[in-house]
Formats: structure tokens, C-alpha cells, sequence
């Protein structure tokens, strides 16, 4: 199968899927592979047949939308981000959540993949804010619809590719080495909760002081369905709350009750009233 037939069958699929090509550009290797390999074990010589399968049999549909997920993750991943998190943005919702009266800092990290995101947190918070807002919790949903995903990240064991991006002292602080493996130690466990979700189709219910929803729905939705889920988020996101897209990502507009969090940084969102 070659890169074009690859890229014109994406280009028939994606829209019909709900999703943008352009997202899948430069990240497509991973889900070509996947195609050759579900078309092969189909019996099927090439990707135009697989397009003649989908046509007579609707059901196939799902498996192919499982196929076109990207899965690219790292810890501490935009690092200019999540150094802001770490020494103003985080602090100053601490800050907030207390002055509040609240018992806990709310976080939901939306398409966790195996872990990389929601771990980096809880190891920001353990490290770094716990002691200094001993009043907090931390509650922490992780939320993905890819079931082998969840399960790498409850085992929380990684590559040390994943963790290049981390500071040295965290690695060493919060990971074990198991042979070539570098495995999450317990307490850096505590307070995340993994649920196997569609965020198309269902989210977590409550209010939270930070939504991270990176290298997602922004990224690889239409334009329709990125419209109907930033509206579910900010539904989610408490008064003053912060919502962390990646770094290439924008909200649609037209949409209200969002404010930059941070200047000349697209990609961090403060929810204020809805005028
Ligand atoms: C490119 S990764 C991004 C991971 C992480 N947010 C980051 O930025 O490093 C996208 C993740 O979204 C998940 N995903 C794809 N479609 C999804 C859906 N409809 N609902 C929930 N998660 C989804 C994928 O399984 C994958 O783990």
C-alpha cells in the first residue's frame, strides 16, 4: 500500500468519520500502518477494497474509527506549558481553590493516552504544591477511549524516550528503574482515577478548576463536533478555571467565556462568564 493510496483514503474516510485530514497529516504513518494491517487481516489486497467493504458493511465503520487514533504522548509534554503550570498557573489556582473554601484541586486530563499527562501532574502536585496547600486534595479524572492505553497507564511503566522531556530530579524522585523500564512509584499514583470514555460521547460530570484537552478533539474533529465539545468543557470548567489545549490548537469561534490565560500563549484558556 502506498503514502497516496494512504492519503486518498484518509481523505475519503476522515470526513465521514467526523474528523479533519489536515490533523492527520503529518502523524499519518502510525494509522496507515494500522489500515495495511486491518485490510490485510480482512483479506483484502488494498485500500480501494477496504473502501468497497466499508460501503457494504456499516458495522466496520467503528473498527476503522478505532484505527485513526493518534497516540503520541510524553511526559511534561510542551514544556514552555507546563513550566507556566508549574511556577504561576497551578500555584495561583491553589490559590484560588482555598481563598474558596474548596477541599480540592478538580483536574481533568482529556485523552490521557498511557498516562504521560495526568502523571505529570500528579507528580507537580506531589513534588511541588502539596505541602504548600495542605488543605487541597488532589482529584484527578483521566479520561480515554482506548482501552490498551488505560491499561499501560494503571501499569504506569515506560521507555525512557517518553520521560526525556521531564526534569531529571522528577524522574529520579518519582520512577524506579525495572531494567530498561521506568516504573511510577505508588504515591504518585494516588488521587487519578482512569475511565474508559468517548469524549464525543460522554464526559466526566462535575466542575474543574483545570481541563487539560491537548492534541484531541482540536486536532483531529471536525469542525461541527469541536464546536459541540468545547461547549461540553466549558460547561465543566468552574468560574476562573483554566483549560490547557496543545500547542498547535485554537478554540472555535465564535465561542464566549473564554479569556488568553496567559500572553502571546494560544493554547491556555481561562473560563470567565458567558457574556
Ligand atoms: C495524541 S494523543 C494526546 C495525549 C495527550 N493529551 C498529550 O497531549 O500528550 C490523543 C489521545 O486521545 C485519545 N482519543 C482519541 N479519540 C478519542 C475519543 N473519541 N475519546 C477519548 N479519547 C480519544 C487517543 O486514544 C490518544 O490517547
Amino acid at each position: 500500500m502506498s503514502d497516496a493510496d494512504c492519503v486518498a483514503f484518509l481523505q475519503w474516510a476522515l470526513p465521514r468519520l467526523q474528523m479533519r485530514w489536515p490533523g492527520f497529516r503529518r502523524v499519518r504513518r502510525q494509522v496507515c500502518k494500522r489500515l495495511a494491517r486491518r485490510a490485510k487481516a480482512l483479506g483484502l489486497m488494498e485500500l480501494g477494497a477496504y473502501r468497497r467493504y466499508l460501503e457494504e458493511c456499516p458495522s466496520e465503520w467503528a473498527a476503522l474509527d478505532g484505527l485513526c487514533r493518534i497516540t503520541i504522548s510524553r511526559f511534561y509534554r510542551d514544556r514552555a506549558v507546563f513550566d507556566l503550570l508549574r511556577h504561576e498557573l497551578l500555584p495561583h489556582l491553589c490559590a484560588q481553590a482555598t481563598a474558596g473554601g474548596e477541599g480540592a484541586l478538580r483536574i481533568w486530563s482529556a485523552g490521557c493516552a498511557s498516562g504521560e499527562e495526568p502523571y505529570t501532574l500528579a507528580i507537580l502536585w506531589r513534588l511541588e504544591l502539596e505541602r504548600r496547600y495542605a488543605g487541597l486534595a488532589l482529584h484527578l479524572i483521566a479520561t480515554d477511549a482506548d482501552p490498551h492505553l488505560l491499561e499501560r497507564a494503571r501499569r504506569g511503566c515506560y521507555g525512557a524516550g517518553t520521560l526525556r522531556e521531564l526534569p531529571d530530579a522528577w524522574r529520579e524522585a518519582a520512577f524506579r528503574r525495572e531494567g530498561e523500564r521506568y516504573c511510577l512509584r505508588e504515591r504518585f499514583r494516588a488521587g487519578i482515577e482512569f475511565r474508559r470514555e468517548d469524549i464525543r460521547h460522554e464526559q466526566p460530570e462535575g466542575c474543574f478548576q483545570l481541563i487539560l484537552c491537548r492534541n484531541l478533539v482540536f486536532t483531529y474533529f471536525d469542525a461541527h463536533v469541536q464546536r459541540a465539545l468545547a461547549a461540553r468543557i466549558a460547561e465543566r470548567l468552574a468560574p476562573g478555571g483554566l483549560l490547557v489545549l496543545g500547542g498547535h490548537e485554537h478554540l472555535p469561534t465564535p465561542l464566549s467565556g473564554f479569556a488568553p490565560a496567559a500572553p502571546g500563549r494560544g493554547e491556555l484558556w481561562r473560563r470567565v462568564a458567558a457574556q
